[in-house]
């Protein structure tokens, strides 16, 4: 018995049952008295079984992350190590898998010869989201016993399932009903009684013989999930790793699956994807907040059921959380239903939902134009028009109808949620709920946190954030908060670029080669030309090209023309020669000569600015950390996960380099967007 392992006797059967808080991590701490317990009970004559289960709330959630790079991750008993002296012992193994059996806890499970899954149990190999493979055989395990072409999905996607799929996969042996341990202990007692051979999943190799025979249909589907990877390595590694596992002999593609786990494991894009890991957990911890009460949200108003209102409702009652929707007519609810409606039926029609949750998901919405039906409401959110006025007008309604402790939030891009709280009599209440679009699927969501916001008016956002499965930042008032405020800091430059010589098409492809989903003049048709318009016009600020498309009725993808050409309701992108004269017309009215502009210049002059703004935004307490600027941007705005956020890449790059570049252009621009940061300059001298 130690502090982490403790063995009781059940009859003949032993139960190991492992104890490391929060989620049984596999910490040498832990691998080392597992390894003796599991030594120990494979030489007793008098065992005649092994469970091997977990204490807390679930079951091996995996290796130890924070070891990964230190000595202690390869240390002897190395997770390998483990597995394989699973893989020696005869008496039947079974692993009781409750909460979720991830990575090398599913790598542990399969080493044992039976698996018993609680009902509400899921498992997975989530490896390729740290920018890693499962590298404790993993990789030749699942297919031996789901069959290649599911442990391919599963492993490249590295989406856990739950207990009945994986029992009708072949990776669990029974669904519990009752008692997990006592279930896996009767489980136990038969096997070792009914006499049988037990042999270890590595040598089960029925499943692989179809693929072995022939295999073109997995060659087919790895060739599909590769073309997503976006110069990602971990997801091409993982299928190749599978095919490994078809092709090879256990060892051997054992071995190759370790070498390429310990490539990755080293390389930068693990790191940047370990650190978004960390970050992401670490965004949730709001300073101030720590021990704060939290107010319950069970009914959720909605007002406008526009582009955004329709996805935020969604968002709630995905989550089981029913949602009422306000709007000033019965044919804007009209309109804004039907796109909802649509949007279900989309997903059932791809079968990623069932047509019964979605008529579910429907009768949790309800729909009103009177305010007076918001009056049970716990938490209200309005999406309605980017005009302070028109919040003002809102608010002032609201404070009417509000139950006591209702939470007032505003999803608004840009405007100022001191002053939309200011004309409420119940400031304390109101705070941003800043959603993306779209916002039933985005993950990133700004919780504007405004001077006189009530703690635990905040903790219940951040909560319910969480509950409906968005990543949480909470940051200060500013125009455009951090994602937009730093975008705004790019745009302006992206312009500039254009005015000076480049082309949209080779400023995209800058991106897209950096691994942007998207460069930003693709973006900018996307998201519509006249949202940022609207925006420019209000603050009495000008953009010349984008501002004489918006004159020209180019708003983008959705009027068929913007940077690009759409033809036919296309959304490939096509250069259009009419920009390109328009582009040098501006350029001739400004008297600028068209220059030659390179890779490294766009790069600098967009992303060097985002970064200086973003140090700048942590130096004035409007986002807590530098990590949560990176959670904003791979979460709201498709920065390659693989670079880690723009913060952690400007470490890659080099500070010294990112000051450099930036007091480079301040002095032949003069603009004030590459003025380098106080504490950019303070990094780049500690590097020196
Ligand atoms: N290693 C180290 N710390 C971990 C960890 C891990 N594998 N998993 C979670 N933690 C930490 C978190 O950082 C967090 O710490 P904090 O409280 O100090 O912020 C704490 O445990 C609780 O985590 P969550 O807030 O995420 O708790 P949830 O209940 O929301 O989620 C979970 C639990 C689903 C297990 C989630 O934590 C998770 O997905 N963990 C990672 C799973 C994973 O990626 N496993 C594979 C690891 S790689 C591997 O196994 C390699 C092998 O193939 C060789
Ligand atoms: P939208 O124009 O698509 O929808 C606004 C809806 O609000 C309309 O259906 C309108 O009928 C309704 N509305 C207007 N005034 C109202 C009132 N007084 N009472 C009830 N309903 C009213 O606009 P969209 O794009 O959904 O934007 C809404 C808000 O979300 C804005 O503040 C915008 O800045 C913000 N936002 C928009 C994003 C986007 O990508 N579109 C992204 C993030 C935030």
């Amino acid at each position: 018995m130690t502090n982490f392992v403790g063995v009781t006797r059940n009859g003949d059967v032993a139960v190991v049952l492992l104890d490391n808080p929060p989620v049984n991590a596999l910490s040498l701490h832990l691998r080392e008295p597992l390894a003796k317990a599991l030594g120990e009970l494979s030489d007793d004559a008098g065992v005649a079984a092994i469970v091997l289960a977990c204490a807390g709330r679930t079951f091996v959630s995996g290796a130890d992350i924070t070891e990964f790079g230190t000595p202690k991750q390869l240390q002897s008993p190395s997770l390998p190590d483990l597995c394989a002296l699973l893989d020696t012992i005869a008496k039947p193994t079974v692993a009781a898998v409750h909460g979720t059996a991830l990575g090398g806890g599913l790598e542990l499970a399969m080493s044992c010869h039976y698996r018993v899954a609680d009902a509400g149990a899921k498992v997975g190999l989530p490896e390729v989201k740290l920018g890693i493979l499962p590298g404790s055989g993993g990789t030749v395990r699942l297919p031996r016993l789901a069959g290649p072409e599911k442990a391919l999905k599963m492993i490249v996607s590295g989406a856990p399932i739950g207990a009945q799929e994986a029992l009708a996969a072949g990776i669990v042996d029974e669904v519990a009903q009752g008692d997990l341990v006592e279930a896996a202990v009767a489980f136990a007692r038969q096997k070792a009684a009914s006499g049988a051979n037990h042999v270890p999943v590595r040598n089960r190799d029925e499943k692989l013989a179809a693929a072995k025979a022939d295999l073109s249909a997995f060659d087919a589907a790895a060739a599909e999930l590769k073309k997503k990877a976006r110069g990602l390595d971990a997801p091409v590694a993982c299928a190749q790793a599978v095919r490994n596992a078809i092709v090879l002999p256990f060892d051997e593609a054992l071995r190759k699956e370790r070498e390429a786990f310990l490539t990755l494991v080293a390389g930068t894009q693990s790191r940047a994807q370990r650190h978004l890991f960390f970050a992401e957990r670490e965004a949730a911890k709001v300073p101030g907040l720590a021990g704060a009460k939290s107010r319950d949200i069970r009914k959720v108003g909605v007002i406008g059921a526009g582009t955004m209102g329709g996805g935020i409702a969604m968002s709630f009652v995905n989550a089981g959380i029913p949602v009422t929707v306000l709007e000033m007519t019965d044919a804007a609810l009209d309109r804004g239903f039907a796109t909802i409606e649509k949007n279900y039926s989309v997903s059932v029609s791809r079968g990623s939902l069932k047509e019964a949750d979605k008529a579910s998901r429907m009768q949790l919405l309800s729909r009103t134009t009177d305010y007076a039906d918001l009056a049970d409401c716990d938490l209200i959110i309005e999406a309605v028009f980017e005009e302070m006025s028109v919040k003002h007008e809102v608010f002032g309604k609201l404070e009417k109808i509000a139950k006591e402790g209702a939470i007032l939030a505003s999803n608004t891009s840009y405007l100022d949620v001191n002053e939309i709280a200011a004309g409420t009599n119940r400031p304390a209440d109101v705070l941003g709920m800043h959603f993306f679009s779209p916002a039933n699927v985005m993950k990133l969501l700004e919780i504007v946190r405004a001077e006189k916001t009530a703690p635990d008016a905040l903790a219940a956002a951040v909560a319910v954030a969480r509950k409906i499965g968005k990543v949480p930042v909470v940051v200060g008032v500013c125009h455009g908060f951090v994602g937009n405020r730093m975008l705004g800091a790019r745009g302006a430059e992206s312009e500039a670029l254009l005015l000076e010589g480049a082309t949209p098409a080779q400023v995209d492809k800058v991106f897209t080669d950096f691994g942007w989903p998207m460069g930003p003049f693709q973006m900018h048709d996307l998201a519509g030309l006249d949202i940022s318009w609207r925006n420019r016009k209000s603050r009495g600020e000008t953009a010349a090209i984008a501002d004489a498309l918006c004159e020209q009725g180019r708003f983008g993808q959705k009027t068929g023309r913007g940077f690009y050409i759409y033809e036919n309701g296309s959304r490939t992108p096509v250069s259009d020669p009419e920009v390109t004269t328009l582009i040098e017309q501006k350029r001739r009215e400004r008297g600028i000569q068209a220059r030659e502009i390179g890779e490294q210049e766009i790069i600098e002059r967009t992303l060097y600015p985002m970064i200086n703004e973003g140090a700048k935004i942590v130096e004035e307490g409007i986002a807590a950390r530098s990590s949560d600027i990176d959670v904003v941007w791979t979460n709201g705005y498709g920065f390659p996960i693989g670079k880690g956020g723009p913060m952690f890449w400007a470490e890659l790059e080099g500070m010294s380099k990112v000051v450099e570049g930036l007091r480079r252009w301040h002095e032949r621009t003069g603009k004030p967007v590459y003025a380098p940061a106080q504490s950019l300059v303070g990094k780049a001298q500690a590097a020196a």
